[in-house]
């Protein structure tokens, strides 16, 4: 049989409601034409993120129960430890309560003003605590990387020319560089084992460590496994054990690939930022043996980082993005290709060419999402990366996305059956669809709090 199924089934169910378009037309008004606002009870498929959605096995909720609440030196710290160590052959450990946490105790520890460091694509978090400390953030992916419609099998790779030139134009303010799996910002793009195995040749050159934004490291590990020769027969055990050889050090947000809520770690593989990641960690986080976390959640994250890395799963994973891809190109509708693991970004240029970006064409299909049929995901256009500047001009971005990502081990296929119909249904419809004005806005981050009117 052709058809990859779901490779688990459903022990514990969550009703999801469904609401009237004329519903729907009401809420998003009282909600300033922002999905942001709505109530998440309001909202039929959630696929504003896949961070810290997705649902629990039922093995994680029993090893719950094993949580060892102690403030210190608790066994459930212990068990998760040994199995990052395992994973990752890297020593040291501390928990953090998410993945922005990890970066920001990190940086604080090893940055100073005036730094910079050199990433693929910084996510959002990562560049926003690296700015805030005086450092500056650069985005070296492939040129190939920033072609929506380009198909390329590791859109995510750093290019390594450009890296070469930084290091040796910058090389003084360079305390690390990093590389993020997958390039969540540049469309869930995988990183080849190739190119992590250059950068680190590469940064090993200048004298710099290297460290890993790790949240989508599974992920990455199976399309390595589907596109790179040599791996096919690869275990991903195996294939993730390879990708963090060639590291430092890493951050996690385990909110993605460690099937979990809530959580993150650092690890390290040399003690030397230590005592600067403990301290700043004590007075952040909490005590380095749960970091922010109760004990239940350290549980959590042991199972799930192990189940993160289920083949079955990881393949059922990627195809179901794939799949909604495929729907897509039969509907006419451009999106970021190939599909990444987490999410699917729909290129809205395609759907609504003639509107203006003064009107923001990425916001107005996500709300038309969200009314046609009650789905949420989110914009990544000229709303989330443009600014209103002092003279009342705007500037815009160069791409009008909206993601649609998935939580982990929640929705079946006949959830992203139905998409595919409301995203085809929308298109047809486009002459009818409105765009917006802000009318609203605070300084930064507009996108999470702004309150729209149509144009
Ligand atoms: N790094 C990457 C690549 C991420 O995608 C995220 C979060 C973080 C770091 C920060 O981790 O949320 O646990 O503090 N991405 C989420 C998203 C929020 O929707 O893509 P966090």
């Amino acid at each position: 049989p052709k058809t990859l199924i779901e490779p688990f089934r459903i022990k514990s169910i969550e009703p999801i409601r469904m609401t009237t378009r004329e519903q729907r037309e009401q809420l998003l008004a009282a909600a300033h034409l922002n999905v942001f606002k709505l109530r998440a009870e309001d909202v039929l498929l959630d696929w504003l993120t896949d961070s810290g959605t997705g649902a629990m096995s039922s093995k994680q909720w029993g090893a719950i129960m094993e949580g060892d609440e102690s403030y210190a030196g608790a066994r459930s710290f212990y068990r998760l430890e040994k199995v990052i160590q395992d994973i990752t052959g890297m020593q040291h450990f501390v928990p953090t309560h998410q993945g922005r946490a990890a970066e920001k105790v990190l940086f604080t520890a090893v940055c100073k003003k005036g730094d910079l460091v050199p990433n693929n694509c910084h996510f959002d978090t990562t560049r926003a605590n690296l700015e805030y400390l005086g450092i500056e953030a650069v985005d070296l992916v492939i040129p190939e990387g920033l072609q929506p419609a380009l198909i390329y099998p590791f859109k995510g790779n750093i290019d390594l020319a450009r890296a070469e030139a930084v290091l040796q134009k910058d090389g003084a303010r360079i305390p690390f560089g990093m590389l993020t799996v997958t390039n969540n910002t540049g469309g869930g793009q995988p990183v080849s084992m190739e190119n992590i195995r250059a950068y680190s040749k590469l940064l090993k050159k200048y004298g710099k460590p290297f460290i890993m934004d790790v949240c989508r490291f599974s992920e990455n590990a199976m399309f390595i496994k589907m596109r790179e020769p040599g791996y096919e027969n690869t275990p991903i055990r195996e294939i993730v054990q390879e990708m963090f050889s060639y590291c430092d050090g890493a951050t996690m947000s385990a909110k993605k690939d460690a099937m979990v809520n809530i959580g993150g770690f650092i690890v390290l593989r040399s003690d030397e930022w230590m005592d600067g990641v403990r301290n700043g960690l004590i007075m952040m986080e909490g005590f380095p043996t749960y970091g922010g976390l109760a004990g239940r959640d350290l549980e959590a994250m042991a199972v799930g980082l192990e189940e993160g890395m289920d083949e079955d799963y990881l393949r059922y994973r990627l195809r179901t993005a794939e799949y909604l891809g495929e729907r897509l190109d039969a509907a006419g509708v451009g999106f970021v290709k190939p599909t990444g693991g987490h999410a699917v970004y729909i290129d809205a240029k395609t759907v609504l060419p003639d509107m203006p970006v003064a009107h923001y064409p990425a916001w107005a299909l996500c709300n038309a999402l969200y009314l046609e049929g009650g789905i949420r995901g989110v914009e990544i256009g000229s709303v989330m990366f443009g600014k209103r500047l002092q003279d009342g001009t705007e500037t815009f971005h160069n791409m009008e996305l909206v993601r649609l990502a998935f939580p982990r081990r929640m929705y079946t296929q006949s959830h992203f059956d139905y998409a595919a119909e409301v995203i085809a249904e929308v298109k047809e419809k486009a002459a009818s669809i409105r765009g917006v004005k802000i009318v609203k806005q605070p300084e930064f981050l507009r996108h999470f709090t702004c309150e729209c009117a149509w144009a």
